[in-house]
């Protein structure tokens, strides 16, 4: 199927006017950071209307939200960055559906769901990509944007959106005609600065130049294991100043009188020094001198929002809301509205974005380092391979469930720091965890899997998504997703039956595509 960006906007203009002609709407997104930014889009879109409005969380788009939608009281429910489980329920809802999982066929499909084609807005359904050229924001920015030209203004969480979910992860950037709209519609604002040929690390606003190059994940997995001091005589020999004086209070404070510069107060020149000061480092310590350019790519900053603030870079931007949103519907003190809204104000409200939910990003660091540590070994099968904990007897990691499939792209790009575990990166990933809250009235545990695998086996013909959504119907649950990441729920009792119908689907994928090599 060929690009049709013209059908792409034109199907956004027709979900324009579904919206605008509503009495009501809801808007039921995904609690990650692409599902936020999409929630806080469709929100802000709808208060410029005037129309009533609410927002709802859901962890993903079960036999249980299903029903839920359909009793919804509002005219329209506008679904955004939703993938569909295997419901057979066909509602009469009117909706919008702004997404970009992929579709499969019958008795599976959001469009059968919830009606005909012309409900949804997915770079899929028009010859484009769905997991590196547009993500759930993007589409609904795209809605957003034909409904009033003030919502340019949003263009900017369409990129949070896409790096929250790593679509900028392979080429290194957001590429494709979509994400090129998106930025040139930010830019052209001034809401947005793409910096190119950079280093791709996370902590570009809020650590210390040192501490983002001695912690990153990205340069332990290529071997780099230099300390902070190390990495400061670096910066010392290179004749690159690491502290200014304390002019503001924002950030990383220093001792009395200075602070620490970010990467982000680096000046260019500056900044092309060290890259090149740590390309000789590394062969110093007899790494790999050129491993530096696979790290390099676009970084995304949004001048508009204050300085030393995490909302002033995408990738931080989405880890803020990842840290929040990830645990919408996790009981604590606050109530899941509140929760809700604090993080959805955060996207629209960068500049007084709340101390609360900075709070967050500690305690989501610490879930996602205990959640590494959980991880023993690498199990082979025939065709995929999974992630097993030091626990005899159990295939389920003790990890919150909704943050299984970070540690589970963690391990396998090997951003784990330390000792390397053995993996064959020609299969791809998978892993589990029990469910929180499942099986506690009186029904079967439920099990949540994750998968990651690299672009590379999209040549052999393998598809995650739709390998998983069939393993997990056979046992009786339900899953989807992305060519190269996906994710189900199935029953525990059937956890093993599930790896091997895994496994053999995933072998039948790579023998239909290459008939000769079928054993
Ligand atoms: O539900 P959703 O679409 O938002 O999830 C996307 C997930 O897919 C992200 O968590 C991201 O880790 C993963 N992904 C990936 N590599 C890509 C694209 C997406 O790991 N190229
Ligand atoms: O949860 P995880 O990040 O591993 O999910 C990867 C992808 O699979 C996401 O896009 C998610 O929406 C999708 N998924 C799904 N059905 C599930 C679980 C995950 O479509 N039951
Ligand atoms: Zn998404």
């Amino acid at each position: 199927m060929t690009e049709d960006l013209k059908g792409f906007l034109r199907r956004a203009k027709h979900l324009s006017e579904v919206i605008s002609s509503a009495g009501s709407v809801v808007v039921v997104s995904h609690i990650d950071a692409d599902g936020i930014s999409s929630a806080a889009i469709a929100k802000r879109a709808l208060e410029r209307l005037d129309l009533p409005h609410r927002v709802q969380f859901v962890r993903s788009l079960g036999e249980e939200e299903i029903e839920a939608i359909s009793k919804m009281h509002e005219d329209v429910v506008w679904i955004c960055d939703l993938g569909t489980g295997p419901c057979q329920r066909i509602s009469d809802r009117k909706c919008v559906i702004t997404d970009h999982h992929q579709i499969f066929g019958t008795g599976q499909s959001s469009l059968e769901l919830f009606g005909d084609m012309d409900h949804m807005l997915n770079p899929l359904l028009f010859g484009m990509e769905g997991s590196t050229q547009l993500s759930g924001a993007g589409n609904t920015y795209f809605v957003a944007r034909e409904l009033d030209e003030r919502n340019l203004d949003l263009a900017y969480l369409a990129v949070v959106g896409a790096v929250g979910d790593m679509q900028d992860r392979n080429a290194r950037k957001l590429g494709g005609p979509l994400h090129s709209l998106v930025i040139k519609d930010a830019e052209s604002r001034g809401d947005l600065q793409v910096v190119t040929n950079e280093l791709q690390f996370f902590g570009w606003v809020t650590r210390s130049a040192a501490a983002m190059l001695a912690f990153s994940n990205d340069l332990k997995a290529v071997g780099f294991s230099d300390t902070i001091k190390e990495v400061a005589s670096l910066f010392y020999r290179s004749g690159i100043p690491l502290k200014r004086s304390s002019s503001q209070s924002f950030g990383r404070p220093g001792d009395r009188g200075f602070e620490w510069r970010s990467w982000s107060e680096l000046t260019q020149e500056e900044r092309n020094v060290m890259k090149v000061a740590l390309r000789d480092r590394l062969g110093e310590i007899g790494l790999d001198r050129n491993a530096l350019d696979g790290l390099l790519g676009e970084v995304y900053l949004f001048p508009n929002h204050p300085s030393g603030s995490p909302t002033r870079e995408a990738k931080e931007f989405a880890t803020l809301l990842n840290a929040s949103g990830r645990y919408v519907l996790t009981n604590d003190s606050r109530g899941e509205e509140e929760r809700g809204d604090l993080i959805i104000n955060v996207c629209l409200n960068p500049k007084v974005y709340s101390e609360k939910a900075l709070e967050n990003v500690n305690n989501h660091r610490v879930n996602i380092r205990e959640g590494m540590k959980e991880v023993h070994r690498v199990e082979q099968m025939i065709n995929i391979q999974y992630l097993l904990p030091k626990r005899k007897n159990s295939f389920c990691l003790k990890v919150n469930d909704t943050i299984l499939g970070i540690i589970t792209g963690m391990v396998l790009d090997q951003k784990r720091g330390g000792e390397k575990l053995e993996m064959d990166i020609s299969k791809p990933l998978v892993a589990l965890a029990e469910k929180e809250d499942s099986g506690g009235k009186g029904g079967d545990p439920v099990v949540k899997v994750s998968s990651r695998m690299s672009r590379e086996l999209l040549k052999k013909g393998i598809n995650m998504g739709s390998a998983i959504g069939h393993a997990a119907r056979i046992v009786g649950g339900d899953g989807g997703g992305h060519d190269v990441a996906a994710g189900a729920n199935i029953p525990q009792k059937q956890i093993k039956k599930f790896l091997k119908a895994l496994d053999e689907e995933v072998g039948e994928q790579v023998s239909r595509f290459n008939p000769s090599k079928r054993s």
